[in-house]
């Protein structure tokens, strides 16, 4: 084992969906992990029996706690999963999220900086962009957020930005479309309360948890009417989340990536694949469109690619759908 695979890494949020995957892919490749997450979306059993990680129950926003983590474990780097990411709560109650998501990532970074850990690996997000003017969107994309939540993403890029000129803390933000499916060998996987997520959605309908999918809106100027979204397999995201921390630990500066499939599926047709992967007939409610949901939304992954060598292992819907439905089918029993 080389001295960078046995490095410890503070994953926020590891109790999470996304972060717990990324744990596991952490765990893979060797690293010590420990994990802080406040626990209140987090899963304390998946992280206790089944990621079998250190697991600090406490707030990124705790620098009491932050400054005991540092001083007593030997920190490499930090990957930052933990945040509220439900976009129509923050435009109820945005105060939660910048504090969360702004003030809470910012107690991390300066708590980062007093100890002289130099490496961020930071969840941003598609949302970010807010309506697209070009698909697939590219980095490069004009960054014009349309809620709250998305801004409180784009403030931390800013912050990360500004840390580095001033203070070299070096970063890699990823800017993630639709996180989708679950540890193929059903170790975790995704479990929201509430569910706001499609594919969720669609296999609790599938098991009678729900009565109906509702699909918001059919006359938008897409292939059948209905949404289009980018859904990247979770595992590969997390694979991704590997590769941009040793790009950080071997120098790299920092940098800015989109997370996505490339590919974009309507909302009929997720729900048409997931018939076929469940076996199972279920309700489909036609309603009116939801405001501030664009049409389209699909990322360009290919700087991941090009300079991480990242390559997803699991685009294919079915799959993704797959690996979503075992782990649905065993967490609601
Ligand atoms: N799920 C997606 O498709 C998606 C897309 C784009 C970006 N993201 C981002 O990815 C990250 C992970 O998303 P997820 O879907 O896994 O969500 P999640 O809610 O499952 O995970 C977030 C975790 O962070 C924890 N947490 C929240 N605030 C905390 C705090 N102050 N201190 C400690 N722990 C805290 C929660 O308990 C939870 O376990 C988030 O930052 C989210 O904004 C997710």
């Amino acid at each position: 084992m080389s001295s960078s695979q046995t490095k410890t890494i503070l994953v926020t949020g590891g109790a999470g969906y996304i972060g717990s995957h990324a744990v596991l892919a952490l765990k893979e490749k060797g690293y010590n992990v420990v994990i802080l997450d406040n626990l209140v979306y987090g899963h304390r059993d998946v992280a206790e029996n089944n990621l079998k990680v250190e697991l600090i129950v406490g707030e990124t926003s705790d620098r009491a706690l932050l400054d005991e983590i540092f001083k007593t474990r030997n920190i490499a780097a930090v990957m930052h999963f933990a945040a509220y990411a439900y976009v129509g709560e923050s435009v109820e109650n945005p105060a939660k999220y910048y504090r969360n998501n702004v003030v809470g990532t910012l107690t991390l970074l300066e708590a980062m900086q007093q100890a002289g850990i130099n490496h961020f690996v930071f969840s941003s997000t598609c949302a970010t962009y807010g309506i697209p003017e070009t698909v697939p969107i590219p980095e490069t994309h004009p960054q014009n957020p349309i809620n709250p939540y998305g801004e409180s993403k784009l403030m931390v890029e800013r912050i990360l930005r500004d840390f580095d000129t001033a203070y070299g803390l070096k970063s890699v933000s990823f800017r993630y479309f639709n996180a989708a499916g679950a540890d193929p060998q059903g170790r975790t996987g995704e479990d929201h309360n509430p569910e706001t997520h499609l594919i969720p959605l669609i296999l609790l309908t599938a098991l009678g948890k729900r009565n109906a999918i509702q699909i918001f809106g059919t006359d938008y100027p897409t292939r059948d009417g209905t949404c289009i979204r980018d859904y990247i397999h979770v595992t590969d995201l997390a694979q991704a989340h590997v590769l941009g921390l040793e790009y950080l630990l071997n120098g790299g500066e920092s940098e800015v990536f989109n997370l996505g499939n490339g590919n974009g599926f309507t909302v009929r047709e997720m729900i048409a694949t997931a018939k076929e992967v469940t076996q199972r007939n279920f309700m489909v409610k036609e309603t009116e469109r939801r405001p501030g949901d664009p049409a389209m939304l699909i990322g360009s992954s290919e700087k991941a690619r090009h300079v991480l060598g990242w390559q997803p292992e699991y685009a294919n819907l079915s799959q993704i759908i797959d690996h979503a439905w075992q782990w649905h089918q065993k967490r609601h029993r």
